[in-house]
């Protein structure tokens, strides 16, 4: 069987819907990722720096490349320093759905793209579950750069990454924002609680644009505690709906 149907199989299966039993899939050999590049520095060693701001005025970017070309160049300090790129986004730009992470993991540093990890392919699974693939959604973090030693981001570090985000969200043009995990909801609503906000809809207006957001929780956390994941399928179901209705 093919390992993508399994996983969503398994999915299924863990929500508690009934699913036929199916052989266990053969290993799949994955390539190897290359070594740290020798440009990649260390993790400094204190995580408290004033945050820089983008030099250039972002309202004047006006392609997702142009602005992926700017963060390229933007020193993210403490941040950035023992991150080996930019992660960006991954996805169809002009998709209706813009799902927003909260910072890269080791994986997604090495690749240099959101949500390629074991918790992106939980996602991936959770949003294929309602009948979304790659092709309809556009995937971003809010924090574009892994934080040394995988630690949460500060909050100056979110905040020197909401002007990037908020552009990323202005070229894109999404109709509906997924936010995933606690940190991603508190940046753009404002609002905080994961436990209790999961599942409903947010307004979230930026540059005099109101997108409808919903808070989902995140994959690693449905990871660890895998009795959450029907509230999770709620919340999808819910998410289909407003796809649907659009
Ligand atoms: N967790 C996130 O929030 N984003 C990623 O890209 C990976 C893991």
């Amino acid at each position: 069987m093919d390992a993508a149907l399994r996983s969503l199989l398994d999915w299924y299966a863990e929500m508690g819907v009934d699913v036929p039993k199916v052989a266990p899939a053969k290993p799949v050999r994955r390539p190897l990722v290359k070594s740290k590049p020798d440009n990649a520095a260390s993790p400094s060693a204190s995580p408290i720096e004033p945050p820089a701001k983008p030099a250039t005025d972002l309202s004047k970017i006006k392609t997702l490349a142009d602005l992926h070309a700017v963060m390229n160049d933007f020193d993210a300090g403490v941040l950035g320093d023992g991150a080996r790129q930019v992660v960006f986004s991954r996805g169809n730009p002009d998709a209706d759905l813009m799902v927003i992470g909260e910072a890269p993991g080791r994986d997604e540093d090495i690749q240099g793209k959101p949500f390629v990890g074991r918790s992106g392919q939980l996602l991936d699974r959770m949003l294929a579950a309602i009948a979304l693939g790659e092709e309809d959604f556009y995937v971003t973090n809010v924090v574009n750069w892994r934080p040394p030693k995988n630690r949460n981001p500060t909050k100056p570090e979110i905040d020197m990454c909401l002007p990037f985000l908020e552009r990323h969200i202005a070229l894109a043009k999404p109709k509906v924002l997924l936010l995933v995990g606690g940190i991603s909801m508190s940046a753009l609503t404002g609002v905080t609680g994961i436990m209790k906000n999961h599942g409903q809809w947010h307004d979230v207006t930026m540059d005099g644009t109101t997108y409808p957001a919903l808070p989902l929780y995140h994959p690693a956390f449905l990871l660890r505690r895998p009795e959450l994941k029907k509230d999770a399928w709620r919340d999808l179901l819910v998410l289909r709906e407003k796809l649907l209705s659009l």
